[in-house]
């Protein structure tokens, strides 16, 4: 598939999935949101793709749902058609890690796709916030339901309530990203990160992503059960051999996805 609103890049076995609509804040419409989930379900099923990075531009990850296009649309019609359901679970589907590299604005259903990322790593100048309040709606991509579980009630609530802009520190301080960096430095250090999850097993990548995301849909004492479980069957690949040898030997392991 073409991309119009996408830039698609792999480096080595990172895809580097850029939202690439500047004159509109990188708005997800649906072009993007279709384009979005095809890139991240290639980029899944690509053996060669180990870490996905998803970022936007230095002024904006994502300005919100695209307002033009949404503001158009009647109850019927987004309620018929599952507005915003097909992508975004498509999206959800990928069982490779994804990584927000976030500068500038990340609104609305920008700072909901950061989030449905596995983690963020924010620029100095990103600022997240659910403004949806002032369009006389709601977040609709998971604001209330995944802001909530990082940063706490109370955050929570004061930010889609009253559409105020978090900045990067305090987003940092709340649990909403994993880092900070200077923004000049915001893709180098996350091509590190995701360079860094490349070097290691495909299998033990895809098993924590599961293991934590599942803390969200279960009780801890299931969830850790489930853990339990996976970290038992990783002692049948040869990678969980070879990891354990190269400590013993004092060497690098050569991880082979077995
Ligand atoms: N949808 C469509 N177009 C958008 C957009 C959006 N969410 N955000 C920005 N744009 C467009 C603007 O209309 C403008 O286009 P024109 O030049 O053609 O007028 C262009 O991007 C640049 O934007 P601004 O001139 O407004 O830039 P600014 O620097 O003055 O302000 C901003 C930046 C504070 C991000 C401001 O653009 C803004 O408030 N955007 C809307 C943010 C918002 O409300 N997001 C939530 C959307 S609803 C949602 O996401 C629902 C959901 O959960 C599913």
């Amino acid at each position: 598939m073409a991309y119009t609103t996408l830039i698609v890049d792999i480096e080595e076995h990172v895809a580097l999935i850029r939202l690439n609509r500047p004159d509109a804040l990188n708005a997800l419409n649906a072009e993007l949101m279709r384009e979005l989930a095809d890139a991240v379900s290639q980029a899944n099923k690509n053996d060669k793709v180990r870490c996905i990075v998803l970022t936007g531009s230095e002024k904006a990850f994502a300005a919100g749902a695209d307002i033009k296009e949404m503001s158009e649309k009647t109850f019927v019609e987004v309620f018929t058609e599952d507005f915003f359901t097909d992508d975004t679970e498509e999206f959800l589907r990928c069982r490779k890690p994804i990584i927000a590299a976030v500068a500038g604005y990340a609104l609305g259903g920008g700072c909901e796709l950061a989030m449905m990322c596995d983690f963020i790593i924010a620029a100095d100048s990103a600022k997240f916030g659910q403004p949806e309040i002032n369009l006389g709606v709601m977040a609709g991509i998971g604001g209330t339901q995944r802001l909530t579980r990082l940063v706490g009630k109370s955050k929570s609530m004061d930010m889609h309530l009253t559409g105020r802009f978090m900045d990067a520190a305090e987003a940092e301080q709340s649990g909403l990203v994993s880092r900070v960096v200077p923004a000049k430095k915001l893709m180098e250090e996350v091509m590190a990160a995701a360079h860094k999850i490349a070097e290691k097993s495909v299998l033990t990548t895809m098993a924590i992503k599961e293991s934590v995301n599942r803390s969200y849909e279960t009780t801890q004492r299931e969830g850790i059960l489930f853990e339990r479980r996976l970290f038992h069957s990783l002692f049948a690949t040869e990678d969980q051999n070879e990891g354990m040898s190269a400590f013993l030997e004092k060497r690098e392991p050569q991880f082979r996805d077995k």
